[in-house]
């Protein structure tokens, strides 16, 4: 047996392979998802989300100083209002749930990088992300009023305002109004590439926010398609995306892997709330070893070429990479 090439050599001991290791999970790459509520002291448990809550703006200083002291660079806002009507006027209004939720993170850490969702079907009673006309989701009608959620949130004091609708030419029309506005410093993450998928259920569950009819195959993409992911890329960096999103982040690695080959841009993927729940559940029944499961799934969602990693796991990967675990070497 004449073997020049060993590549077992590499593998030999845990201290080898954490030196070759060519990817490494940090708590810089997380972004944390909040459920902000109406009311007061109300704290509302996810079932099929364990370990997450729908929040009263009240009880966010608290939950904010844990996501501090993890060393967690941001969160990302999702809205649930007191009342939703046909235009979803919950997402603009200036004292709404986001907005008020901005003021008082700002207000007690300004240090924290907050993002927030922009999008309708959190707050419209059909559960659309745009308007409804002649029985259909209507683009350039709702541009304006996703224009109004951004300069909202940005007079309410977010860094980033992420649109999550797939409207086409809404960054292009948000990034002219927060300009406008005199907002040009705030950033535009957008979901560009995001799919139409079933791993949004516990979401949808959690923000209250299901389509009452139909579902959302007119506006979000389709998920055997993968050039296509590229088209929306280009044309939301074209209108003003500082950050673009590919979402969900599991079943799409492939599409992670093809736009950051060819766009030198921050990339950032949304490891969603069915992929969380999946793990999640399995780890329940034993069926799978939780953290390694975790690590494995958030190392493979970097090493595809995600900058930032939007996961509902940030808390708990936080506190295992403080602990100096690394169950991957
Ligand atoms: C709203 C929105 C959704 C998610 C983020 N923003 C749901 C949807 O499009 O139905 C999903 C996030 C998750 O599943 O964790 N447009």
């Amino acid at each position: 047996m004449d073997l020049t090439h060993r590549l077992r050599r590499l593998r030999q001991s845990r201290s080898i392979r954490r030196l070759v290791a060519e990817t490494r999970l940090g708590v810089d790459d997380f972004v944390l998802p909040l459920f902000v509520t109406h009311g007061v002291k109300t704290r509302q448990e996810i079932a099929s989300m364990p370990g997450h809550a729908r929040l009263s703006v009240d009880l966010l200083p608290a939950e904010i100083e844990g996501v501090m002291s993890l060393n967690i660079p941001a969160v990302l806002l999702f809205g649930l209002p007191e009342g939703k009507d046909s235009l979803g006027s919950g997402a603009y209004a200036g004292d709404g749930v986001v907005q008020r939720a901005v003021k008082e993170i700002k207000r007690a850490t300004p240090e924290l990088t907050v993002i927030t969702d922009v999008c309708l079907c959190e707050y419209t009673d059909h559960g659309h992300c745009g308007v409804i006309k002649d029985g259909k989701v209507d683009n350039d009608s709702t541009l304006p009023l996703l224009q109004k959620t951004a300069v909202s949130h940005a007079e309410a004091g977010a860094d980033i305002v992420a649109p999550s609708d797939m409207m086409d030419g809404r960054v292009g029309a948000i990034r002219s109004a927060l300009d406008n506005a005199g907002f040009t410093d705030v950033a535009i993450m957008s979901y560009a590439a995001k799919y139409c998928s079933a791993f949004y259920g516990p979401f949808r569950e959690a923000a209250e926010s299901a389509p009452a009819f139909g579902d959302r195959r007119a506006y979000q993409m389709a998920p055997p398609n993968r050039a296509e992911a590229l088209r929306e890329v280009e044309e939301d960096l074209a209108e003003g995306a500082d950050i673009v999103m590919v979402k969900p982040a599991l079943p799409y690695l492939d599409v992670i892997a093809d736009v950051k080959a060819s766009f030198p841009v921050p990339l950032a993927a949304y490891n969603v709330s069915g992929e969380f729940a999946m793990l999640k559940a399995a780890a329940r029944l034993g069926w799978l070893d939780e953290k390694r499961t975790t690590f494995e799934v958030l190392t493979a969602i970097k090493r595809a070429g995600a900058d930032i990693i939007i996961t509902y796991h940030a808390k708990e990967m936080a506190r295992w990479l403080a602990e100096g675990e690394d169950p991957l070497s």
